[in-house]
């Protein structure tokens, strides 16, 4: 999606008990959105289903987080990621969402799944929203799409070196430093975690 689309700098609100949903196909077009989404987004059922999930891509997302995203839940893993929406008419709202493959009974995986909870505000505002801005005017600030996400990719990944956390730690643990396991010796990943790094490309410290 073009970043030249109307933004309002309205933000919309979601309650603390709902959770947004959507489910996708392998190729990201929308299977399935439940009310909260549909209500908050201002769309109807009609106009999302079969549409790209970036119909709802606000301009203040960096790149470079979709682009771990897609190659997290293409390698089978669940990723958790603050993300900024747009509504239909421009206005916008946060949400911490829980992205992860559907599979078939043969364990192939077959579309994508979201859960999204209203983040925590301080984390928000301390954290992610500067980090976002840092990495967007990275992004930005080359030519070609490509190169700036490259750049923004590269961004971050000497965050989460200086920080000494994998991505996933990294978010887990905004706001919770004392639960940040020290970089000083060895750190044990859980498993999937571990995998989840292996295999990816990017954001990796
Ligand atoms: C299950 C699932 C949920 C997604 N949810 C969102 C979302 O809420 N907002 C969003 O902008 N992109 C979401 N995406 C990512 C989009 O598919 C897309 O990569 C992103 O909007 C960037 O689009 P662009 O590459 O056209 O700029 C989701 C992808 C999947 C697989």
């Amino acid at each position: 999606m073009s970043r030249n689309v109307t933004v309002t700098g309205i933000e919309r609100t979601f309650g603390d008990n709902d959770i947004i949903v959507s489910k996708t196909n392998l190729k990201g077009h929308i299977t399935y959105a439940n009310d909260v989404f549909l209500k908050i987004a201002d769309f109807t059922e009609k106009e999302v289903l079969g549409q790209p999930h970036s119909l709802i891509r606000h301009p203040q997302m960096p790149r470079c987080v979709f682009k771990l995203l897609w190659q997290t839940v293409e390698a089978g893993q669940e990723i958790f990621a603050y993300v900024i929406n747009r509504t239909k008419h421009g206005d916008h709202y946060w949400v911490y969402a829980h992205v992860t493959p559907s599979r078939d009974r043969s364990g192939r995986i077959i579309g994508y799944h979201s859960n999204r909870r209203v983040p925590d505000r301080e984390i928000l505002e301390n954290q992610i929203i500067p980090l976002y801005r840092d990495l967007l005017r990275e992004e930005t600030r080359h030519g070609d799409r490509k190169t700036g996400m490259l750049a923004g990719e590269q961004m971050m990944k000497d965050l989460l070196a200086r920080e000494g956390v994998a991505y996933d730690e990294y978010i887990a643990t905004l706001g919770k430093p004392h639960l940040r396991a020290s970089r000083e010796g060895q750190v044990s990943l859980p498993r999937d975690q571990a995998i989840q790094l292996e295999q990816s490309t990017c954001f990796q410290a």
